[in-house]
């Protein structure tokens, strides 16, 4: 399976802070914002990663991450002149994805909790359709909603309603098998002159074979949109790490945890960032 990270777009509800600055490089406490969807990847165990974003962010992108050698992963980058839509990830990525299934993630969406690599696995492990999930929110007006019936069968996914069906929210989180790229190709553009992930999965819905998972309230998805937003995902992470002493999102951890790498490239790079705190973390890791 493939993995794609879409982190385009102007970021115009953070300005000025994304004046100058791509969002999915701001810093959400001690990584930038990017490092959370390439972990909810690399926990998939997807290896082969494809980021997309604006001709002048791209560069930014490649010094921050490179080919990912030091995580055990390839980093493939694609520039998206205009932002037309989510589904536009699938056109551009078309020759990156070959034959593979393929999952999309936005460089914007921090997922974090105990079962979030179980719940990776299944939708990893189901090779025909397509998989999202739904996560109940308080006002789910400004997201994807997905109707459910009690056997969890999707009836209806809408992108924004002004009157939700339900109060689940369909995260920036998605897996599909190869024909998304087909798919994507036939998606008209939206009111709002987007070509609508949601028009995607509303078409795998008339197929019958539209997948949802719901993501319990141990789990969370945290909003990155706004800076009150920012400051308290920092904050989660902060406590989360500081209380148990263990880093979320820390990408050579997870690649280290994962076999993708070996002690003596976590050593490498732990060395390489030692004067701070998370290089001192990642050489603690070889003590345990
Ligand atoms: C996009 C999708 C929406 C989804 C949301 C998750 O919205 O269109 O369906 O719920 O991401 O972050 P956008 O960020 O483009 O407004």
């Amino acid at each position: 399976m493939k993995g794609i990270v879409l982190a385009g777009g102007k970021g115009t509800r953070l300005y000025p802070m994304t004046k100058a600055v791509s969002k999915q490089l701001l810093p959400v406490f001690d990584k930038p914002l990017i490092y959370y969807p390439i972990s909810v990847l690399m926990l998939a165990g997807i290896k082969d990663i494809l980021i997309i974003s604006t001709p002048e962010d791209i560069p930014q992108y490649e010094k921050l991450l490179g080919s990912g050698e030091s995580m055990g992963v390839n980093f493939s980058y694609i520039v998206q002149e205009k932002p037309r839509g989510l589904a536009d990830a699938f056109i551009l990525g078309e020759s990156f994805i070959g034959d593979d299934n393929v999952c999309l993630v936005l460089g914007d969406n921090v997922f974090y909790g105990q079962s979030l690599s179980s719940v990776l696995e299944r939708a990893v492990a189901r090779k025909e359709g397509a998989t999202v999930f739904g996560y109940p929110v308080g006002d789910a007006r400004e997201f994807g909603v997905v109707e459910f019936d009690d056997d969890n069968n999707v009836i209806s996914i809408e992108e924004k309603p002004a009157h939700p069906k339900s109060k689940y929210a369909v995260p920036g989180l998605y897996f599909y098998d190869n024909d998304v790229v087909r798919i994507a190709k036939d998606v008209k553009p939206s009111a709002r002159g987007e070509i609508e992930i949601t028009s995607v999965n509303n078409a795998y819905l008339q197929n019958g074979k539209l997948k949802v998972e719901l993501l319990g309230r141990g789990m969370a998805w945290l909003d990155t949109g706004s800076p009150i937003g920012l400051l308290k995902a920092a904050e989660f992470v902060e406590a989360v790490q500081s209380r148990q002493g263990l880093y979320v999102a820390c990408l050579e951890e997870i690649a280290w945890r994962k076999g993708f790498i070996w002690d003596d490239k976590l050593e490498a790079v732990g060395n390489e960032l030692k004067m701070t705190d998370y290089g001192k973390y990642l050489l603690s890791l070889l003590q345990d």
